[in-house]
């Protein structure tokens, strides 16, 4: 899996056509790593990307393409058909990564508000959720997915998996960026073999507003990051992606600006950060985590502990 990818969340403000010339942009430029989801609801802009991008000349089998199953397609007979869409979408006969996006089947509609909630809303039920990675293996037996893995895990949940599956997941996205470094979780995720792949890796800054809270804190704006910027003559955010690659976890920042694209690629190959730099980003760590996943909750009363396990308990 190529060390960095281009993310395709257009953060409710950026469209489909823009978040398809950005892809096509990045690949251009360089980038062999795409990661898209369903639900962000572009994957037929950046499926004609990817089709302009390998009628130009690059290999199918240069690009590593990742897509994600979305919350209300975990049924066991959704899962097969959801990824063939996705993949008709993507103009694609097979992808490299598929991640099932979220560990609940709690469905609520793209853009809605933090405080909605599904009537349907239920636990993370593991006995569920392995109906749903038994559909995903069956992905990879009719050769439609290269490999699977998951997304928003936590320790307890990802212990469960790993007793049962039959196919480990090699990977794992999670919030991952200076100001939410998850330490112990990336200890454990890399322990185990698996790749953490960082999302909002720059502390995502156009994020929508409604994953917005007057808590959050912004590694960009961090003086110990932008003191080390500028002893690089580069953006902060490159910091960011430099000390994502050099910490050992994959970057998918986005960018529709092909200066930026093009920073963030070579950030990882060029000028790396001194052990005392990747030491003073170490201690910065805030805990702030910014996709805090509130529309999950399934009763009234709930706090976020309830799904990110905090104790190390599942909680039902
Ligand atoms: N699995 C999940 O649940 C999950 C959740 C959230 C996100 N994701 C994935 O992770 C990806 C990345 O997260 P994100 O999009 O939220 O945020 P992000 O990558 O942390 O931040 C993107 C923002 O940073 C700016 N930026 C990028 N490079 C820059 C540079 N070199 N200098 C200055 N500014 C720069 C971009 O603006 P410009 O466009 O102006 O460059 C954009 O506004 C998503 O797109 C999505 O694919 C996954």
């Amino acid at each position: 899996m190529p060390a960095v990818g281009l993310g395709t969340f257009g953060s409710d403000h950026v469209s489909p056509a823009s978040v398809a010339a950005a892809v096509e942009d990045a690949i251009r430029i360089g980038y062999r790593h795409i990661d898209c989801a369903a639900v962000y609801q572009n994957q037929k802009e950046v499926g004609e990307a990817l089709g302009r991008a390998t009628a130009s000349g690059v290999a199918r089998s240069e690009l590593w393409i990742t897509s994600k199953l979305w919350n209300d397609k975990h049924a066991e007979e959704d899962v097969i058909p959801a990824c063939r869409q996705s993949l008709r979408e993507l103009q694609l006969d097979y992808l490299d990564m598929y991640l099932i996006h979220w560990p609940f089947p709690n469905f609520h509609p793209p853009g809605c508000d933090v405080g909605s909630r599904s009537p349907d809303a239920r636990p993370y039920v593991h006995e569920d959720f392995m109906k749903t990675w038994r559909q995903m293996e069956k992905l990879v037996a009719l050769g439609l997915v290269r490999h699977i893995g998951t997304s928003n895990m936590t320790r307890p949940k990802l212990e469960l998996l790993l007793r049962d599956a039959d196919i480990k997941p090699p990977v794992t996205e999670m919030e991952l960026h200076p100001h939410f470094q998850q330490q112990t979780l990336f200890e454990f995720v890399r322990s185990q073999n698996i790749e953490p792949v960082g999302f909002c890796p720059i502390g995502s800054p156009q994020r929508p507003e409604r994953d917005r809270t007057p808590e959050d804190t912004s590694p960009i704006e961090d003086p110990a990051i932008a003191e080390i910027a500028r002893r690089h003559g580069v953006h902060p955010a490159v910091i960011c992606v430099k000390w994502a690659e050099q910490r050992g976890q994959t970057p998918i920042p986005f960018s529709t600006n092909p200066r930026n694209l093009h920073a963030n690629l070579k950030s990882v190959t060029e000028d790396p950060l001194s052990p005392e730099e990747m030491a003073t980003v170490a201690g910065l760590d805030r805990n702030c985590r910014l996709v805090k996943g509130q529309v999950f909750l399934w009763k009234e009363n709930q706090t976020l502990e309830d799904l990110w396990d905090l104790d190390g308990q599942i909680v039902r």
